[in-house]
């Protein structure tokens, strides 16, 4: 068996053998296990059964679904949309901020009354949440008929976990503090068959004074070069156009490898590859973002105009005790440099409203940089204590509402901005690659700009997947409508 080869026959493996040690080969078996467990429940059933995946959070985890999604399609299980009527049903949760846990529970709840009524229903939790000791612990003590609970350090083995469950009356749960294992060669899966996210590393060495991530995702791994050069090729074999880099903090990909590589360095060589049309990535941090990387932006046809740069607070008192590790001085020039680099950037950011100890001083520090810098378009965030995280434990935590008040003006500005430069546009033609049919109106399909924008236009399914010349017509607030030249 190649291990370079993901069309694997698995009904050839021999599962009366004992488990092989060495990965993938070992989660090859556990599927072709998973894979009788399956046939014997469905015989039961006298019917297919089906398995949903839901995804909160992140672009990292948007990924990792796939890969969860490829195997439980390798065992077998036809996808369904919906959780309602699913048999196997998964949750791949956040935990970046507390309303995503709420959402988790509240949906437990009601999958519960599915699963009284249909005896072959699995429910299986994994992600960032459940690397917190008190969720899970909730978890056994509140929602008992969960069946697999596993984190972010193990999603390799999925398939193992899923043989255990079926062997096992009792919950199964795995979690890992941290690991310093990537395993390569799994069964995969792409949502869309043109693009693809790509994992470039996992885990984050930063520690944001406010941020879970660190907790949750382990300390930064670097795949090789090789392994992510012969992933892209394959995709673009397989008629990908369009990839994502991946990773919490791209700009300090490569430093522990052995051989090191810088992230610019890598990018050149994606750039290279002949085939592949567009590269995006997320997410920057200002402080490693190098002369290197805007000199390698600027040079390539194929790098995205689109740069979002997290900003969190304008205020370099507070980014200190965030410890962001710049200041609002510096995060300015960076972004000088780079539009005086690539005029035609769309420019995007992350910020947090009140933060322990904010003061007004402090929240129009962050307004005067979403002035200056007229981001194209921000994601706000009203600060959300995470247990276990140093902001958690300091003191003067800022009320709610002068939280509320603040954040309802910060949004107002970059709106107000976002509004202004908008139409900026308008009349122009542009390449869009066109991703899916048009939700609200099937006579129209839906694609983005280089630079992330929205575009409608009218077209049909043939379009999908392709880069066409777009004249934009209109802005519509929040995207734009064109027309094929
Ligand atoms: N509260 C509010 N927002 C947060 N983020 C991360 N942690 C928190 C928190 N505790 C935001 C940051 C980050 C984005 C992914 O989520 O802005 O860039
Ligand atoms: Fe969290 Fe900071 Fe790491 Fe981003 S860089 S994941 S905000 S700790």
């Amino acid at each position: 068996m190649d291990c370079r080869d993901q069309n694997i026959d698995y009904d050839e493996i021999d599962i009366t053998l004992p488990a092989p040690e060495e990965e993938p080969y070992r989660q090859y078996y556990y599927i072709a296990k998973a894979r009788c467990y399956l046939r014997r429940m469905e015989s039961e059933a006298g019917r297919k059964l089906t398995f949903c995946v839901q995804t909160f959070g992140c672009q990292m985890n948007a990924r990792d679904s796939e890969k969860l999604c490829g195997i439980l399609r390798a065992i077998g299980y036809a996808e369904q949309e919906s959780e309602e009527g699913a048999d196997f049903v998964l949750y791949n949760t956040c935990t970046v901020r507390e309303n995503a846990n709420n959402k988790v529970y509240g949906r437990l709840g009601y999958l519960h009354g599915y699963k009284k009524k249909n005896p072959h229903m699995l429910i299986a939790l994994c992600g960032c949440m459940m690397q917190e000791e008190k969720v899970v612990a909730k978890i056994r003590k509140s929602y008992p008929f969960v069946d697999l609970v596993f984190g972010t350090h193990n999603i390799f083995k999925f398939a193992e976990l899923f043989v255990q469950t079926c062997e096992q009356s009792s919950m199964v749960v795995d979690i890992w503090e941290g690991t310093t294992q990537i395993v390569e060669q799994l069964p995969n899966e792409r949502k869309y068959p043109f693009k693809s996210g790509v994992n470039i590393m996992f885990g984050c060495n930063n520690f944001c004074s406010y941020c879970i991530v660190p907790y949750v995702r382990g300390r930064e791994r670097s795949r090789r070069p090789e392994e992510i050069m012969d992933e892209i090729r394959r995709f673009v074999d397989d008629g990908v156009i369009e990839v994502m880099l991946l990773g919490q903090n791209v700009n300090s990909y490569g430093k522990n490898l052995e051989t090191p590589v810088s992230f610019a360095e890598l990018l050149s060589e994606i750039d290279q590859i002949e085939g592949l049309e567009r590269i995006r990535f997320m997410t920057s941090h200002p402080k490693d973002l190098s002369d290197e990387l805007i000199e390698v932006m600027a040079g390539s046809k194929k790098i995205c105009r689109h740069l979002h740069l997290p900003l969190q607070s304008g205020s370099s008192r507070l980014l200190k005790i965030m410890n962001r590790h710049y200041t609002k001085e510096h995060y300015l020039e960076l972004m000088d440099k780079i539009r005086a680099a690539m005029p035609d950037i769309a420019l995007t950011t992350d910020i947090i409203v009140g933060f322990p100890g904010e003061t007004e001083e402090d929240f129009e520090e962050t307004m005067d940089v979403v002035r200056r810098v007229q981001y194209d378009s921000a994601f706000t965030f009203i600060y959300s204590k995470r247990t276990g995280t140093p902001a958690a434990s300091m003191e003067d935590q800022v009320p709610e509402d002068v939280v509320k008040q603040r954040f309802d003006r910060l949004l107002k500005e970059i709106q107000n901005i976002a509004a202004k430069k908008a139409d900026a546009l308008t009349g122009q033609t542009m390449e869009v690659l066109v991703e899916s049919i048009n939700h609200q109106d099937p006579a129209l399909v839906t694609g983005r700009l280089s630079n992330n924008f929205v575009v409608h236009l009218p077209g049909d399914e043939s379009l999908i997947g392709k880069i066409v010349k777009v004249r934009l017509d209109e802005y519509k607030g929040f995207y734009y409508y064109g027309n094929l030249v």
